[in-house]
Formats: C-alpha cells, sequence, structure tokens
C-alpha cells in the first residue's frame, strides 16, 4: 500500500473514532438503586447524559433526586448499579476522586469566607484546589505568589461570564441572596469540572434573579461544562432543559424533552396525584408559559 493510500485510511480511522467520541454519552447510569433500611431512595435508575447537555432532573418531594446527584459524586454509595463517566466505572471512587476527575457538585453557602471579597472566594477555591500551593498561600511563598496571579486570572474570568464581574470586591457578607447562590457556582468552576451538578440553585429565588441565574447555567453550558440540574421551578426547568428526566418514588417514570414531558399523562399524573397545590400551581404554570 503506497502513503496515499495510508493516509487516506488513517483520517478515515480518526474521523470515525472524533464522531464516536462527539455521540458517546458523558455519564451513563446503569440500573442505579439506593436503599436506606427498606426505603427505596433510588431504584434501578437508568439513563444517559450527552456531552454539553443541560439535563435536569425533576419529581415531586421526596422521589429521590438528591439522593441520586450524591450517588453520582459518591457523597453516598450505590447499593446496587453503575455509574459511568466518559467509559469509565466510578460507582465507587471516593467523592474527592470524582471531584478531581471532574464530576463536581456546587458547595453550600457555609463554605463560603464572609468576611473576604466575591473575587478573593474564587481565588481561595483555586488554591484549595491546588494542594501544593494552599500552605504556601497562608505564609506568602514564591510558589504560592506565582499561583496567585494565575489563579488571579482565572477567577475574574470566571466571575465575568458568570455576570458577577460588578460584585467581585464586594464583601461576600454584604452579598443579596442571588449573588451568594452564583458565588457558590464561581467556587464550584475553580474545580474546572466537565459535569457540574446544581441541586435547586434557583429556590428561594425572586423571578429576575431566577433570570440571571439561568443565564449563568446558560453561560456554563456554552463553555463546554455539561450541567445536570434538580429543580422545583418548572418554568425555569421547562426554559433551560435539553433533557429531562422525571423521578418518582425513586423510579424513573419518564424521560424526553420539555414539550415530550409536559404532555406525559404519567408525569401529570405523578405531580397531580400528590394533591399538593403547589406543586399542581408549579406544574400548570409552568404548561401555560
Ligand atoms: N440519609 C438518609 N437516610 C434515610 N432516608 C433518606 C436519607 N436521605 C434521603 N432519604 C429518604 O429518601 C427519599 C428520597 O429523598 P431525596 O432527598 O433524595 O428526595 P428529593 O427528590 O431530593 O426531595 P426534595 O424535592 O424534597 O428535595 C426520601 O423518602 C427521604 O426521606
Ligand atoms: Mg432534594
Amino acid at each position: 500500500m503506497d502513503c496515499w493510500a495510508c493516509d487516506c485510511l488513517v483520517s478515515i480511522f480518526r474521523s470515525v473514532l472524533a464522531a464516536e467520541a462527539e455521540c458517546m454519552a458523558i455519564l451513563e447510569l446503569r440500573g442505579v438503586t439506593k436503599r436506606f433500611g427498606g426505603l427505596v431512595a433510588v431504584d434501578n435508575v437508568s439513563f444517559d447524559v450527552e456531552p454539553r447537555q443541560i439535563l435536569s432532573v425533576i419529581g415531586p418531594n421526596g422521589a429521590g433526586k438528591s439522593t441520586l446527584f450524591k450517588l453520582i459524586t459518591s457523597f453516598l454509595q450505590a447499593s446496587d448499579g453503575n455509574i459511568v463517566f466518559k467509559g469509565r466505572d466510578i460507582t465507587k471512587l471516593s467523592a474527592h476522586m470524582v471531584a478531581r476527575k471532574g464530576v463536581v457538585r456546587t458547595f453550600q453557602e457555609t463554605t463560603i469566607f464572609r468576611e473576604m471579597t466575591t473575587l478573593q472566594n474564587v481565588i481561595v477555591a483555586h488554591h484549595l484546589r491546588s494542594k501544593a500551593s494552599l500552605f504556601g498561600f497562608f505564609f506568602g511563598s514564591p510558589t504560592a505568589r506565582k499561583d496567585e496571579s494565575r489563579f488571579r486570572e482565572s477567577s475574574i474570568e470566571i466571575l465575568e461570564y458568570l455576570g458577577l464581574s460588578n460584585v467581585q470586591n464586594e464583601v461576600a457578607r454584604n452579598l443579596p441572596h442571588g449573588y451568594l447562590r452564583g458565588l457558590g457556582i464561581a467556587i464550584a468552576m475553580a474545580a474546572e469540572p466537565e459535569i457540574l451538578l446544581l441541586d435547586e440553585p434557583f429556590a428561594g429565588m425572586n423571578p429576575e434573579e431566577t433570570n440571571a441565574a439561568v443565564e449563568m447555567v446558560r453561560g456554563i453550558r456554552d463553555r463546554g461544562v455539561t450541567v445536570l440540574l434538580v429543580e422545583h421551578d418548572m418554568r425555569a426547568v421547562m426554559r433551560i432543559s435539553d433533557y429531562i428526566i422525571v423521578l418518582n418514588f425513586g423510579r424513573k417514570i419518564a424521560e424526553g424533552s420539555a414539550a415530550e414531558i409536559q404532555n406525559n399523562e404519567q408525569v401529570i399524573e405523578a405531580y397531580l396525584g400528590r394533591e399538593e397545590d403547589e406543586l399542581m400551581m408549579e406544574w400548570q404554570w409552568s404548561i401555560l408559559q
């Protein structure tokens, strides 16, 4: 075979591999189950997450959404089933290892240093990741000072695309609720996640704050990060999601696009069946929009 033919074969092989990688799910859940004694909180749940998707997990209270997120990030160990990230089984890894691989949950507001500015908080988050410079950071070592300018640059960029630049010099304790939540997300972004999991990021926000947060989530996805979202705000979910998974009593009862989910009989039944006025209102609102 001459060289020209070899080159052709190599380039065909490469494009097939590239196309396959593009189509491959970034995260696969296979029969994931979590039992707490007699209660099955997550029951044999399977689905795929495509790269750069915004995928929402919805369902009534107690459906198993937060437990599912804790299983994906190894904050809880699955009783059964497998979780595969980029083709590798991560089910049995520690939470720390899963985060290092790029599957990251948002931090609680309590991990924010309230006396530091927004920018300082994100810089510290970078230092916390790079253990080598953490000690030096507090004692001003030369390595830490070198890292400082790199981390500062990256932090400014993160705050910029999250729309938080205007509060970067504000002390965290003075930040309004919406911005504080945003800062939690910025801190998570310092870990350079490939998948970011957000559990009820819009809870307690007014419509204006929710709009800003929706844009923030879109901004994260546009930077190539896959987003998994648990949220009760149906209007936001329907606007933002590429794909939706519905849980009820731990089981997956439906999956599909926003339009498919809104018209799914089983889903409507699951929400209306609970006879909780607030949930019914949320659901009807989302359909009327
Ligand atoms: N650590 C635990 N030990 C025992 N039971 C638990 C534990 N964590 C969750 N559960 C139970 O598992 C079920 C699912 O809880 P989970 O918090 O995952 O629901 P959720 O869908 O996130 O609900 P919500 O919308 O109210 O946040 C519930 O019945 C809950 O009481
Ligand atoms: Mg929850």
